[in-house]
Formats: structure tokens, C-alpha cells, sequence
């Protein structure tokens, strides 16, 4: 044959393969979730996430040091209230002294520089599980909004770098931004949860914090996975009302609207590598159906081709390790 294009030319040694590279996954990419949990030296494997823990907070600000050293930059954190701080106003998600507040509290005053985000959320506070404030069965928006506001601002008095409202009301962006300004906090981010579906993969997640949702779902907030332009229509809303970085949730099967939001903004995207997502890559490993470590790494630099700045992934340690 004659040719006059080779393809397999840039294909024909790893060397080779490396400098034509179009997608580099580095620590800077990632952003841990954290699950923190009351007491002293608890550490305890979620089940539905064999590898990943809820732990005390004097166990979180250990692994918080550790994952300094290695080179991770940013943490995102969820707590797990006991039930007895659960009701139907959401009131401990703004408690001065909660479980939220002593933990940004500790992470920054023994890890400065790493950078904080909080789950904005009343999901772990509600006695329903729901993200919002119940009145006659559904979740009302407005409400939900004022106690998202309080939630953010508290969070951001005990330290936070960036509150992550993970809710889905219409407008709490534009709140949150208000109250922080109100509050004095110009240097505190909104990582607004912009495009999350109601999606099946969040179950393991749900079993972390005991969260699931007591009636229900919550496809009267979360989105529609059969919508694309939704998505574009929610972030542009976000970036508008003050979003500085906005995610889209779940990111597995949910690449293309990475790139789509990616093309659509000019704001760092980020993508949520979900617990049921985390959970599947275990599952098929461990029975010996695929490679984990090769799974882990394939599927981050799919989220990064596609267009996510930075990901939220249970495997960022692992990643940071498979990287070298
Ligand atoms: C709660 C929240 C959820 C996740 C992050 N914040 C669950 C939900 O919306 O029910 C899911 C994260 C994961 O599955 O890893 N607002």
C-alpha cells in the first residue's frame, strides 16, 4: 500500500504515545469527598464502599495531614448527624458548634492551606432525608433557600473556602451569594452543583450518611437524566447568579454533559465521581470481571476529556498512587 497518513505513527511507542497525549490527570485535578462522623477514633467501612470510611473527626484531620503530603489540595466535606438533631427545619445543618462547624474548624487549623468545601445540603439534617423543607409532602423551595443561606454562612464563619450547595433550589445561588456578601465573606466561593440528576447511583452515598430519603424521591429537584439542555440552562443560571465553579452530577454516564457544559461557560467545571460509580468499579474487581487500577485511571481521564477541570472522586488517593 501506499499511504499518505499513518495514524499508528503516533501510536508506535509509549514514549511516543506520551508526548502526543491530549489529557494529563495530576493531584491538582481532584477533590476528596470526606464522610466525618461523631466521636473519638471511629473508623468505620461503608458497606456499599468496601475501601472508603467514616470516620471521627480526630481520625479526619489524620487523613486530611496525609493527604496534604501527598500532594491533594482541596476536600469536600459531609457529616453524619445523629438522628436526634434531625428535624424538619434543618436547624443543626447551622449550629455554631455542629459537627460541620468543628470540622472546618480543625481541618484548617491543622492543615491551613488545604482548601475546604461543605456539602450545602439539609438532606443529613431533615428527619425525611430530603434536601429541603417538607410541607404537605413536597419540598418548598423558598424556605429551603433561607436555611441554605444560614447553613452556608455558618460554614463559612468556622472557615470554609467554598460552600457547595448540593440542592437544587431554584435561586439559592443568588441567596447564598447575598448572605455571604452581607456577612463580609468576598473571599469565600459558591462550587454550585449545577446540572444533578436524580440518578440510582447516589445509593451508596446515602448509606454513608443514613440520608435516604424517608418518602419518595427527589425527582421534584433533582433533574431529569433524560435532559441535556436543562443542564446548559441550570449552569448558565448559576454563573449568573455567582456560581464560581459548577459541577455536573453523576459524571459517569453523564459525560456529555461534561462537555456541553464545558463549552457552554467560562467558569472551572468540575465533575462529581459518584459513590454508585465508585461502588461498580469495586464490585466488578473484585469478582476479577475488570482491572481496578486501570478502571480507576480510565474513567478519570474520560471525565477529564470531557471536559472537567476538576473531579470529586473516592478514588483520588488511589489515583495519586497509580500515578506515581
Ligand atoms: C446530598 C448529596 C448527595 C450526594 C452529594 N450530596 C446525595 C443525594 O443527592 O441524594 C451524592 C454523592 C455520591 O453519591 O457520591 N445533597
Amino acid at each position: 500500500m501506499y499511504l499518505q497518513r499513518r495514524n499508528r505513527i503516533l501510536r508506535k511507542s509509549a514514549p511516543v504515545r506520551s508526548l502526543v497525549s491530549e489529557t494529563t490527570l495530576t493531584p491538582n485535578d481532584f477533590i476528596v469527598p470526606l464522610f466525618i462522623d461523631e466521636g473519638e477514633n471511629v473508623k468505620t467501612e461503608i458497606a456499599s464502599m468496601p475501601g472508603y470510611y467514616r470516620n471521627s473527626l480526630d481520625v479526619t484531620v489524620k487523613e486530611v495531614k496525609e493527604l496534604w503530603s501527598m500532594g491533594l489540595k482541596c476536600v469536600l466535606l459531609f457529616v453524619k448527624a445523629k438522628d436526634e438533631l434531625k428535624d424538619n427545619t434543618g436547624k443543626e445543618a447551622w449550629n455554631a458548634d455542629g459537627l460541620m462547624q468543628r470540622s472546618i474548624k480543625a481541618i484548617k487549623d491543622t492543615c491551613p492551606e488545604m482548601v475546604v468545601m461543605t456539602d450545602v445540603a439539609l438532606d443529613p439534617y431533615s428527619s425525611y432525608g430530603h434536601d429541603g423543607i417538607v410541607k404537605d409532602g413536597e419540598i418548598v423551595n423558598d424556605e429551603t433557600v433561607d436555611a441554605l443561606v444560614k447553613m452556608s454562612v455558618s460554614h463559612a464563619v468556622a472557615g470554609a473556602d467554598f460552600v457547595a450547595p448540593s440542592d437544587m433550589m431554584d435561586g439559592r445561588i443568588g441567596a447564598i451569594r447575598e448572605g455571604l456578601e452581607e456577612s463580609g465573606f468576598t473571599k469565600v466561593g459558591i462550587m454550585a452543583y449545577s446540572a444533578k440528576y436524580a440518578s440510582c447511583f447516589y445509593g451508596p452515598f446515602r448509606d454513608a450518611l443514613d440520608s435516604a430519603p424517608g418518602f419518595g424521591d427527589k425527582k421534584t429537584y433533582q433533574m431529569n437524566y433524560a435532559n441535556r439542555l436543562e443542564a446548559i440552562k441550570e449552569t448558565l443560571q448559576d454563573v449568573e447568579e455567582g456560581a464560581d465553579i459548577v459541577m455536573v452530577k453523576p459524571a459517569l454516564a453523564y459525560l456529555d454533559i461534561i462537555r456541553e457544559v464545558k463549552n457552554a461557560v467560562n467558569v472551572p467545571v468540575s465533575a462529581y465521581n459518584i459513590s454508585g460509580e465508585y461502588a461498580m468499579i469495586k464490585a466488578a474487581a473484585k469478582m476479577g470481571w475488570i482491572d481496578e487500577n486501570k478502571a480507576i485511571i480510565e474513567t478519570l481521564t474520560s471525565m477529564k476529556r470531557a471536559g472537567a477541570d476538576l473531579i470529586a472522586t473516592y478514588f483520588a488517593k488511589d489515583a495519586v498512587m497509580l500515578l506515581g
